[in-house]
C-alpha cells in the first residue's frame, strides 16, 4: 500500500467509516473524500442528513447480523471506527457497546480488512472506575488482540461546530448570568479540533505499525478558564460559581429534564474532574481552541443541540 493518503486515494482502495453522518466520522469521511478516496459508511441511521450525497456509499451497521457487517466491509483496506455510546439509553449499555465493537472487529477480520484506525479517549483503561472509560479500555484491548494492524487515537474534548458538549456549555453561557462548575474548576482539559483529529486519523491509515497516540491540541486550560475563555469570546460577563459535583449533576439533570435531553453525565463530570481529558505527552494537533473560538464566536452555542433529539428523535423516559 502506498505511503500517503493522497496516493492511497488514487489507488481506489475502499475505506469504511462508521458513523460518517455523525460528528467525528463526518470529518474523517470528508478528509478521505478530499483526498479522492473511495468511502463507505456503516451506519444504523442512514436517513440522517447526508452532507456527501452520492460521493459516499451507505451500508447498514447491523450488530445483530455479523455476516452482514462482514459483507459490508468486504474489500475495505482500512476501517475508521468512531462507534461508541455517550451514555446508556434504550437498552444500549457500555457492555453492549463493547460487545458490538467485538462483533465489528470479528467482521473486519473475516472481511480481510488490513488496518483499523480507532477513535478512543484519553484515560481509557480497563481499571477505570468510570464505565465510559472502562469500556473504552476494554475495546482498546480487543483491538490490540484482534490481529488487525491498528492505530488507536485518544482524543480529549473534541471541539467543532457540530459538537454537543462545548456547544451546549456556550449555549448556557449565552443565556444565564451564572455558570455553575463542579468543584473548584482547577482540573484541566486539553481540547482538540475535530478536523485535526480527522487529519491525524487519515494520515495514520497507510502505516503498518501498531500505535496508541493521544490526539490533543496545543492549549491546556483549567475548566474554570475554559468556561471563562468561552464567556469572554461570546462577550458575556458571567459569574462562574463552584458547586459540589453532586449539585452540578443535579443542575444538569434539571436542565436536561427541562430540555428533554441528557446534558451532562456523571461519567463526564467525573472524567473532567479527574483531569482525564488531558495528555502527558506533547500536543499532536495544531489548532488552538482560543483561535478557533475567535473565528466561530458568532456561531457556537447559538442553538441548544439535543443528543436525544439528534439520535432518538426525543426523550422516551428510557434513559
Ligand atoms: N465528542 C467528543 O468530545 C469525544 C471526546 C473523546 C472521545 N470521543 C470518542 O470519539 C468517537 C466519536 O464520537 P462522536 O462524538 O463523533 O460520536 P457520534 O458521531 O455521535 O457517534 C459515532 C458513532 O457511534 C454510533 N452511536 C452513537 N451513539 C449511539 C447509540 N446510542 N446507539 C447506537 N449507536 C450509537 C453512531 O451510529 P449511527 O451512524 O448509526 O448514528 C456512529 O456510528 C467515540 O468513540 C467517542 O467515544 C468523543
Amino acid at each position: 500500500m502506498s505511503g500517503t493518503p493522497a496516493r492511497m486515494a488514487s489507488s481506489g482502495e475502499l475505506n469504511v467509516v462508521t458513523g460518517a453522518f455523525g460528528y467525528t466520522g463526518r470529518y474523517i469521511a470528508r478528509a478521505l473524500l478530499e483526498r479522492g478516496a473511495r468511502v463507505r459508511t456503516l451506519t444504523a441511521h442512514p436517513s440522517q442528513p447526508n452532507p456527501f450525497g452520492e460521493k459516499i456509499e451507505i451500508a447498514p451497521m447491523d450488530f445483530g447480523s455479523p455476516d452482514r457487517i462482514a459483507d459490508c466491509l468486504e474489500g475495505a483496506t482500512t476501517l475508521f471506527n468512531t462507534y461508541w455510546i455517550r451514555f446508556p439509553y434504550r437498552g444500549a449499555t457500555f457492555e453492549t457497546a463493547v460487545e458490538n465493537t467485538r462483533a465489528l472487529l470479528r467482521a473486519a477480520r473475516v472481511a480481510g480488512v488490513r488496518r483499523i484506525v480507532h477513535i478512543s479517549i484519553t484515560g481509557a483503561t480497563e481499571d477505570s472506575p468510570l464505565p465510559y472509560f472502562r469500556g473504552k479500555g476494554a475495546v482498546e484491548r480487543e483491538i490490540a488482540q484482534s490481529g488487525l494492524s491498528y492505530l488507536i487515537l485518544r482524543p480529549t474534548l473534541i471541539f467543532g461546530l457540530e459538537d454537543i458538549l462545548v456547544n451546549n456549555i456556550a449555549w448556557l453561557v449565552r443565556r444565564f448570568p451564572l455558570f455553575a462548575i463542579p468543584g473548584r474548576g482547577d482540573y484541566r482539559v486539553q481540547p482538540v479540533f475535530v478536523a485535526d483529529l480527522a487529519a491525524l486519523a487519515v494520515s495514520g491509515a497507510p502505516g503498518g505499525d501498531n500505535r496508541i497516540v493521544d490526539a490533543v491540541g496545543p492549549e491546556i486550560y483549567t475548566f474554570r478558564d475554559f468556561v471563562r475563555t468561552l464567556a469572554r469570546a461570546l462577550g458575556r460577563a458571567r459569574l462562574i460559581v463552584p458547586v459540589p459535583p453532586r449539585v452540578a449533576l443535579f443542575f444538569s439533570r434539571f436542565i436536561g429534564y427541562a430540555l428533554g435531553d441528557v446534558t451532562l453525565t456523571r461519567d463526564e463530570i467525573d472524567g473532567l474532574m479527574a483531569s482525564l481529558l488531558v495528555s502527558s505527552g506533547p500536543p499532536t494537533c495544531p489548532t488552538a481552541f482560543s483561535s478557533w473560538l475567535e473565528g466561530n464566536a458568532d456561531l457556537v452555542g447559538k442553538a441548544y443541540t439535543s443528543e436525544l433529539v439528534k439520535r432518538f428523535g426525543g426523550r422516551d423516559g428510557g434513559g
